[in-house]
Formats: structure tokens, C-alpha cells, sequence
């Protein structure tokens, strides 16, 4: 069955990435069949789909809705209705059950007005035999004009406004540097940690990372070398009643056993400011990422956001890379996601 995720436009590859590390997590069988701008197409098999996809939804950060396809066509109005008019619904609306349809612009994709084509795919699932309800439907068909026009019904919508309120400036304690929290959710979605899973950030700063760790349901560990940083990480994950140990210790000697943490996602000092506390960065990265793999359990994963390449600390300190991929921040910081794999 196709599955399609909208996903939002702030990133080219960090949405993607997280949608299949949370299919994976889940253990659903899944091949993609098309990736257009900000909508991306799967064919997904497995038990309880839809309820898997729910339950995704409740912990995905950069897509907005979840849709069951219905069609794919050219983005113009005819095939659009030929689509939708020849199109068997069951798997999508049961009887007595009322629709509505909202149709959304991906970019500057397609010309075809939206509200005539919503109001156009309304009637046609209206001669199908079912009633419209627009403030309160049973269904929702979403309708995406991008580089191709897809309909589908809505499975799951994710709850983005509470990524707002967290946004590090309203947390109650804030320190510049940090991740906003939909990267943030989103790495520790990569790293593929289960609820009750440990999380570890050995570069913990203010816990941007650990609360969304700690959201997600996993008890989160993180270790920072500044005394007044800690506590304000504390502070943090206090208020969103994560389950927490922090420790004020060195990541280049972490005072964790080994094999001991289900995943890791960090984000280190990139070397700009006065916050490292090693001989240099290249102690620091050699020394704590050596630390990183002793204490990872093996067949789990370790991201890291660098602004440096970081695929032969990995490597040295024993990890195979997974994944590497970047993000332009602005004009003289690009990120760098690394993905490690304890074998
Ligand atoms: C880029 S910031 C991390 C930001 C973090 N993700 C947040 O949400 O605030 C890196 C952090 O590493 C800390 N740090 C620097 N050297 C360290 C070391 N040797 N061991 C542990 N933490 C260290 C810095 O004090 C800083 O808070």
C-alpha cells in the first residue's frame, strides 16, 4: 500500500532520513517509490500499518500529515478528476462516513486553483455516494500539487505547535548554540531509541537534545563539563518531567561502563567559542568519540552534528558510518549529520 508523508520544507534530507528511521524502528517492510518536493511516496507493508503510522506521528518532528494514497497523476485538472472518479475509495471511507478535501501547494508546483479542485474532488467523492462534512469530517483527503499530484486520506497528523513552545528561548534556561528542537526530535528519531531505551549525550549543554529524548520516552543521560551549563540543563528537563541522570564530567573520560547506552545523539563543541575543555578539538573529538563507542551497546547507533567532517573519528574509534549528510544553517555554518554504527 502507498503511504504518503508531507513533509515540511525546512530541510532537504534531515525529513526523509527521519521518516525511514522511525518505518525501520517499527519494523515495517518498506521500498520508496517516489520522493517528490516536500511529499514523499512509500509503499509500506507490515501488520497494524496505520496503527504503526499513528504512533510514528506521535514522535515525527518534519512531516506534517501522514496520507493512505488514493492516486498519483500530472498536475492538471482532468487527470486529477479522471483520477479521483475512477478510484475505489473503500480502502479510505466506509459507508455513512462523511469527507472533506484540502488541497496544498508544494512550492511553486502546478497552476490549478485550490479551491476549485477542492471543491471538484469533493464532487466526485460525492457521486460516490458519500456526504461532505467540512467542519467536522470523518475523513480528511488531503490533495498535494508538487512535482506530481497526489491524493490520499489522512492517517495521522503530527502535532507540530509544541516544538514552538519549546523553542529554546522559552525554556527556563537558555545559553546560545543550541539545536531547535524539531532538529533535535529529529536525530533522536535517526538514532532509532525506544521508549524505555537509554539515551546518552556526552555534550548534554542545555538538554536540547535530552528533552526531546526524554519526550520520546527514554530515560536520557548526559554529561557536560560545565557546572552552571548542567544545572541549566537540569532546570530544562525538569520541567518537562524527563527521566534524567546528569553528570558534570569530562566526555573524554565518561564515567559510564562499557555497552551500557542504547543509543547516543550529540552535538559537540564545533570549536567556535571558548567551550572546550580538552587539549584541542582534535583531543576532544578523538578522545570522546573513543568513549562513545565503548559505551554504546553494539548493533546501535550514534549521530553526531559537527561542522567538521567527523567520518574518521568515527572510524578510528572502531564505529562504521551509516550515513553522512549536511545542512546549510546559514552562510558560513553548514552542519554535518553523522550517522555511526556500533557492528
Ligand atoms: C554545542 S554545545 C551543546 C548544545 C546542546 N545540544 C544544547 O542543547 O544546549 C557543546 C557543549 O559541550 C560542552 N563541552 C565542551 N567540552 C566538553 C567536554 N570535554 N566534556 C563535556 N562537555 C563539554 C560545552 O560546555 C557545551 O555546553
Amino acid at each position: 500500500m502507498l503511504y504518503a508523508f508531507e513533509l515540511s520544507g525546512e530541510h532537504a534530507v534531515l525529513p526523509v532520513k527521519e521518516v525511514y528511521a522511525c518505518l525501520s524502528m517499527e519494523g515495517l517492510e518498506y521500498r520508496e517509490h517516489a520522493s517528490f518536493d516536500q511529499c514523499l511516496i512509500v509503499d509500506i507493508e507490515g501488520e497494524d500499518v496505520d496503527g504503526k503510522l499513528r504512533f510514528i506521528a506521535g514522535r515525527l518532528a518534519m512531516s506534517h500529515h501522514i496520507l493512505k494514497v488514493v492516486g498519483i497523476c500530472e498536475v492538471l485538472t482532468d487527470p486529477i478528476i479522471g483520477m479521483c472518479d475512477s478510484s475505489d475509495l473503500s480502502a479510505h471511507l466506509s459507508e455513512g462516513q462523511t469527507y472533506v478535501v484540502r488541497a496544498k501547494r508544494a512550492k511553486h508546483h502546478g497552476d490549478v486553483n485550490r479551491e476549485f479542485i477542492e471543491g471538484r474532488l469533493g464532487g466526485s467523492i460525492y457521486r460516490k455516494g458519500f456526504r461532505a462534512n467540512l467542519k467536522n469530517p470523518d475523513v480528511t483527503f488531503r490533495f498535494i500539487m508538487t512535482n506530481k499530484a497526489v491524493l490520499g486520506s489522512v492517517v495521522a497528523t503530527v502535532d507540530r505547535g509544541d516544538y514552538e513552545h519549546r523553542a529554546p528561548h522559552k525554556k527556563p534556561f537558555f545559553y546560545p548554540g543550541v539545536l531547535m528542537p524539531r532538529v533535535a526530535r529529529a536525530l533522536v528519531n535517526i538514532s532509532q531509541v525506544r521508549s524505555e531505551d537509554v539515551l546518552f549525550d556526552p555534550f548534554s549543554g542545555t538538554a536540547g537534545i535530552l528533552v526531546e529524548g526524554g519526550l520520546i520516552g527514554a530515560h536520557v543521560i548526559g554529561i557536560e563539563v560545565r557546572r552552571k551549563i548542567s544545572h541549566g540543563a537540569k532546570m530544562n528537563l525538569d520541567e518537562y518531567d524527563a527521566d534524567y541522570s546528569l553528570l558534570v564530567a569530562d566526555a573524554c573520560r565518561v564515567p559510564l561502563r562499557d555497552s551500557c547506552v542504547d543509543a547516543i545523539v550529540t552535538d559537540p563543541p564545533y570549536g567556535r567559542s571558548a567551550a572546550i575543555r580538552a587539549e584541542s578539538l582534535h583531543h576532544l573529538y578523538s578522545d570522546s568519540f573513543a568513549e562513545m563507542y565503548r559505551v554504546l551497546k553494539t548493533g546501535k547507533l550514534a549521530v553526531v552534528v559537527s561542522e567538521m567532517k567527523v567520518v574518521e573519528f568515527g572510524e578510528r574509534a572502531g564505529f562504521s558510518v551509516v550515513d553522512v549528510f549536511t545542512q546549510k544553517v546559514h552562510k558560513s555554518l553548514t552542519r554535518t549529520f553523522t550517522v555511526l554504527h556500533k557492528d
